[in-house]
This record gives C-alpha cells, structure tokens and sequence, in this order.
C-alpha cells in the first residue's frame, strides 16, 4: 500500500519528453483559480432524505442537475446530485429493501452506478442510459456483508471522466451490528471525500485536453468541497471513512505524528486493526482508518505527491488538519472487527489473465481490445470460483474495478519481479490499484447474481478511452 506512481505518471508522455511533460503539467497546475476560503471547519455532505414508510423498506430520489454552487470559496458552476458537491450520503442499513429513484436534470444522458453494492446488474446496470427529464427506479435488497462505504457517480460510456470530474459523486454508508461495537461507538465518525477540481470562469473546468486524457488532475484537492479544511475533534479517537472520488488522482495518505490503523477497506470491516504509516487510496477506493490523538495540537492530514518541478522529489501536499481536543483522552481501538471468510482455494474452476494496455493518451485496452458492450469478454458460472490475474503493462497505474461481485486480493507481483507477494491481510475489495508493470492475482467468488455488467480501469479518462471490459455471470 506504499507506493504512488506520480513520477511514472509525469513520466508517461514519452521518457525524452518527460520534462517537458511536467512543464505542461506545472502550467496546467496553474491554470486553475486558487481558493480563496482555506481552513474553514470541516463540513461534510448532508445526509440524503429517505422515507421509511414501512419497517425494512427505504424510499429516496437522487436528482443530477447542473447548478451554481461554492467550492473552495470560489462561485462555481458544476454538476451536482441533489444540488450539493459532493452528493448527500445515503445512509442505510444492511438487509434494508431500497427504491431508489434517479432522475436526470441535466441537458446530456447520463445514469446512476451504486459502486460497491452486490445487486443484479439489471438494476445497477452500466449500460442503460437514462434521457435528460428521465427516471429510473433501482429496486434492491442490501445483501448480508453489504456494511461499509460505498459511493454513487455516472457511467455512460465516453462521458464518465467529464461527468464526473464535474462534481457528480455521493458517498453511500450502509451500517449492520458490527457497527455497534463498543470502541467503534466511542469513536468519533467522519467522512472524507477527496475529489480534486479546476475552476476557471466561474466553472469547473471539466474539458480536457489531450493530456488530461492521461487521466485529469485539478489544481485543488478539495476534502467534501472545501480547501485545507480544520477537522476540529470533539473526541480524541476518530473514526474516518475515507473516499477517493477523483477521477485520477491517487491520495497516499499520511497523518502527521499519527499512525493511521486501518479498520475497513472497499467492502467493510477487516479482522482487526492494521497499523500503517501511510494508506494508499487509489480513484474509487475507499477506507475507514481509526486515529487516537494522543496529545494536544494540530496535525495535518497529507497528500505525498511527487514534486513535479524535481522528478523524484516529494512533495507533502496538506489536504486536512485535524484539531486535537485540548486535553486528549483517547479511548481503545476495537481489537476484533469481521470474520474475513478464507477463502477455499481448492474450489477454483478457472483461471484468467487480463492485460491493461493500449496507446495512451489515445486509447486503452484491456488484452489488446476496447471496450465493446456487444462483445462479453469473460463468460462465468454463477457461484464458481475464479482466480483472475491481472497485469498493468504500461507505465501509468491502472485502479481495477470489478461491478457486482466483490474479491480478495491473493498475491501481488512487483515489477521486475517473478515472485508473488502473498497478500499480508484479508479483506474484500472492489477496487485495487495495479501500479505500472505490476500483476495482482485476486480471487472471486462468484456469487448469487446472474447477468452482465462491467470490469475496467477505475481512472475514468482510461475507462471512457476502452479500458474496459463485459463480463457475463450464467446459471
Ligand atoms: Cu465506480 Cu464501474 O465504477
Ligand atoms: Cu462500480
Ligand atoms: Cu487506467
């Protein structure tokens, strides 16, 4: 979880133009507006209305539109679900029966994915579009190990990365009793969005060049909107819920004098806590980490970029400060968490290789093809076992997200390297970042849901350029 490929990223337009590639991205950096409102107290995104008419049955509307708002100071006109950048949380609880309704105010097509959530592909499905002035009703039942942060943002094929780099994420937070545990109640919870932008003439500036199909940086690394905030803690142990919602960005993270002890990744709770130094969260990844502030102070929550004036070189980039209460008492960490199910590994019917490739900035592919939604690419048997391998060729890093079902990273293969690095911790994931050159052997169990949907780069410039690919799940 150490690493960050910025440097291989700045490398990526071709290694006798990689300065002046980070030229161009150090004048792009500058392109953007700066914020005018640093430090503000931390905000974060307002719950999303539900009705709950009956026991176990929870009703509520999403609405995208385009709209004016504020972000980092600045007047901006951006897209936005249910008129706030980020989106309202949906909170819910597991085993929960869910209509959710989408509608669509904006003048383009667009629809809704529930990234994270194990529901039929007829519901979540990636390749409906839904009309400007149109609805679509997702119906679904919140499965047994459905706890933890999800997140919800558009996938019309070709206009994620505008769409999305445009403000439209929301984050989804779906509790069971696990979430009773005495030490996790104790905690203080919070949610972090981290979503970067461009604001140029009163916009986000969602176009992009040439280069930003490398995958699009914006000047700001906002947290839930806002420039630097100050977390200003109640109580002494924290509980974060952590959501990369960038288009490309990736945050390793890292907490001044704190150690951060990860309790959750994508998809819900580990066995116990992990203490890291530093937690990489790649685009569409999310975490939960605990933090106990031992002493009194301000500690920044930072970004290690690479400084693209001196390849190489770190650079702390500040995204957060939290605020220690002024005379901490933190209390326990939880010391068990989930039951992470291991899985048989005797039941593997098939094993796969998939490559990511292609020429960027142009077009990206996955075994040497672009995405075709006619053609299905892998075609599975409902509750089988599979072990997928999967290889980043190029030089850029290449988040895998597999919709429906979720997985378990099994070993990881550093570049230049033939040895598997069997994975330290286990732990169920959707998303997993492939740094340049490296493979991940991942196993998944594919359970329960028949149907088709979609497996591809979770950098949406990569994904809306072909890096992605059908899957078909059949009884
Ligand atoms: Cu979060 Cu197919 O995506
Ligand atoms: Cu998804
Ligand atoms: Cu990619």
């Amino acid at each position: 979880m150490k690493r960050l490929d910025r440097r291989k990223f700045l490398m990526l337009a071709g290694l006798s133009a990689s300065a002046i590639a980070g030229g161009v991205l150090l004048t792009r950096r500058q392109e953007g507006e700066l914020a005018t409102e640093i430090g503000l107290p931390l905000r974060e995104p307002p719950l999303l209305k539900v009705r709950r008419s009956e026991p176990g049955l929870v009703e509520a509307e999403i609405i995208a539109s385009r709209l004016t708002t504020r972000l980092a100071g600045l007047t901006v006109q951006a897209l936005a679900y249910n008129e706030t950048v980020p989106g309202r949380t949906l909170r819910l609880q597991e085993g929960e029966q869910v209509r959710l309704t989408f509608t669509n105010h904006l003048d383009v097509p667009t629809n809704l994915h529930t990234h994270g959530l194990h529901i039929s592909p007829e519901v979540d499905n990636p390749f409906v579009l839904v009309m400007p002035g149109k609805s679509r009703l997702h119906e679904f039942t919140l499965p047994k190990g459905s706890a933890g942060t999800r997140w919800y943002h558009p996938h019309p094929h070709g206009k994620v990365a505008t769409q999305q780099f445009a403000g439209l994420s929301g984050a989804i937070v779906i509790e069971n009793p696990l979430d009773k545990i005495p030490e996790l109640q104790a905690a203080e919870e919070h949610l972090l969005i981290f979503k970067d932008f461009t604001i140029s003439n009163g916009r986000v500036e969602a176009d992009h060049s040439l280069l930003d199909w490398f995958g699009k940086y914006g000047n700001l690394p906002l947290v839930n909107g806002a420039y630097q905030p100050r977390l200003i803690a109640q109580k002494a142990t924290l509980r974060l819920r952590l959501l990369n919602a960038s288009n490309a960005r990736p945050y390793l993270l890292k907490l001044e004098d704190h150690p951060l002890n990860l309790i959750a990744t994508d998809d819900g709770f580990i066995e116990k806590p992990i203490v890291l130094e530093q937690l990489l969260l790649a685009p569409g990844e999310r975490a939960e980490v605990m933090v106990q502030l031992e002493q009194p102070g301000s500690f920044s929550l930072l970004n290690i970029a690479e400084n693209p004036q001196s390849l190489g070189l770190e650079m702390l980039e500040p995204l957060l400060t939290i605020v220690a209460p002024v005379n901490p008492q933190p209390t326990p960490l939880p010391t068990r968490l989930a039951t992470v199910e291991e899985i048989d590994l005797s039941q593997v019917v098939q094993t796969r290789q998939f490559k990511f490739g292609g020429t960027a900035p142009f077009s990206y592919t996955i075994n040497g093809r672009t995405f075709n939604m006619e053609r299905v690419d892998a075609r599975v048997q409902v509750n089988t076992l599979e072990i997928w391998e999967i290889e980043n060729t190029t030089s850029l890093i290449h988040p895998f997200h597999l919709h429906t079902y979720p997985f378990q990273i099994l070993a990881r293969q550093k570049a230049q390297s033939n040895v598997w690095q069997p994975e330290p911790f286990r732990a169920w994931r959707d998303n997993i970042n492939l740094p340049a050159k490296e493979k991940v052997r991942i196993a998944i169990p594919f359970r329960d849901i028949t149907g088709r949907t979609v497996f591809h780069c979770h950098i949406s410039e990569h994904e809306d350029r072909g890096m992605m690919a059908v899957l078909e799940v059949t009884s």
